[in-house]
């Protein structure tokens, strides 16, 4: 294990339980809401304090170290090794309507590779982690990807970037091409946790455009140390600062790619 990993880890989940149970004891109340890029671009003041906490204790614990969190937070230090990339509260649209399926990411970046991956679920006290070739896990339980290989027999995950409204007709295109192909298609309003759905098995396929780094960070290297797949729309390398997600359990992958062809032409 790379030296002080333990001890990231250890301040992450310390961080994302923190973090977790202000989402919890927020859950019931009225929120205040605000706008960002658009009217459906959300975000409430509990996104902002759990980013707060969150920072405070890794900034405190590790100075040295950069942090990238989506609401507020740009902290490049000169020099560092590492960067804590962060989202604070994922799925805020669901939080806002207290529609049950938010989480907590958190992700450790090192020369432009991901190390450590962190994605809380408070409301079911799932926490989904992994390191950097150890495997992941969901509460200390060893995840697989499925063994799903047919897209005819899988289930897949999916969300629309909040531009929906102006380029609905682009992201149904692929929706109904993958909506004939699978066996069923699930919004579930949090990307960080549906990548970790596809580390657990119970997605089998997972596709968004326009993810963050903040929303796919923790998720991507969840998936891929479950034995999973994740690239773009072409089967190319997967960038967190790219427009495309692709994540599969491996065997369902080329399938995949084959129905985003239909719809792209190329
Ligand atoms: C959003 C969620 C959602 C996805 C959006 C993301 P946020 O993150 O992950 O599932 O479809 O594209 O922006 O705004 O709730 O942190
Ligand atoms: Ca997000
Ligand atoms: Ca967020």
């Amino acid at each position: 294990m790379e030296k002080g990993t333990k001890e990231f880890f250890a301040a992450a989940k310390g961080a994302a339980r923190a973090a977790g149970k202000l989402i919890r004891e927020n859950w019931r109340k009225s929120k205040q809401v605000s706008a960002k890029s658009n009217a459906i671009d959300l975000v409430t003041t509990v996104d902002h304090a759990s980013e707060e906490l969150i920072v405070d204790i890794l900034h405190k614990r590790f100075p040295a170290h950069s942090i990238l969190a989506e609401e507020k937070t740009a902290l490049a230090l000169e020099q560092a090794e590492y960067c804590w990339i962060i989202d604070p509260l994922d799925g805020t649209t669901n939080f806002v309507h207290s529609f049950p399926q938010c989480s907590v990411s958190i992700a450790l970046e090192r020369a432009g590779k991901i190390v450590l991956g962190l994605v809380y679920d408070p409301l079911r006290n799932e926490m989904f982690h992994a390191l950097a070739q150890q495997g992941a896990f969901l509460n200390g339980t060893r995840l697989r990807t499925s063994e799903v290989a047919l897209l005819d027999n899988a289930l897949l995950g999916t969300g629309f970037p909040y531009d929906h409204k102006d380029k609905g007709d682009f992201y149904l295109g692929f929706f109904r091409a993958f909506m004939l192909s699978c066996q069923g298609i699930r919004r579930a309003g949090s990307a960080a946790l549906d990548l970790c759905y596809v580390a657990s098995g119970r997605l089998d396929g997972f596709w968004e455009f326009k993810l963050r780094a903040w929303d796919t960070a923790a998720g991507s290297l969840i998936v891929r140390e479950a034995g999973g797949t994740v690239t773009d729309f072409s089967g190319k390398e997967f960038s967190l600062w790219g427009e495309q997600t692709l994540a599969s359990n491996g065997r369902i992958h080329a399938e995949m790619l084959a129905v985003i062809q239909t719809v792209t032409g190329s």
